[in-house]
């Protein structure tokens, strides 16, 4: 039997929708103010053409609470920090479709750095 064959997305995005109970003093990505964040996201790149080649996931804690809402760009481990609607419209614009990550939204070094290694 012939499989239809099925492209790879170019990009995925995880975006955080992790949400702390009431009186949890513990920051989290999505709250009252932010929980429109992913749809904005996914209806934006609706209107662009872009589902299909960016795949836009929900993730919970990605464990960056401190610095929310947040979103990760595979490939690249660009990690997006403290967004919103705005941020969100020029990381489409210009990372996605441009090419070219953000950096003055991207996560700074001290909270990121290099991937752990698996070597023991
Ligand atoms: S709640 Fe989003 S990174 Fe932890």
């Amino acid at each position: 039997m012939e499989m239809p064959q099925i492209p790879q997305p170019t990009f995925y995005i995880f975006k955080c929708e992790q949400s702390a109970p009431p009186g949890m003093p513990k920051p989290s990505c999505v709250s009252e103010q932010t929980r429109d964040l992913f749809n904005h996201m996914a209806q934006s790149m609706m209107q662009k053409g872009l589902m299909g080649p960016v795949q836009p996931i929900r993730t919970s804690c990605l464990g960056r609470c401190q610095m929310g809402p947040v979103m990760l760009v595979e490939p690249g481990h660009h990690m997006y920090v403290q967004l919103d609607k705005e941020k969100i419209d020029r990381i489409i614009d210009e990372h996605l479709i441009g090419g070219n990550p953000i950096q003055e939204y991207i996560i700074p070094e001290q909270f990121w750095g290099e991937p752990l290694s698996l070597a023991k």
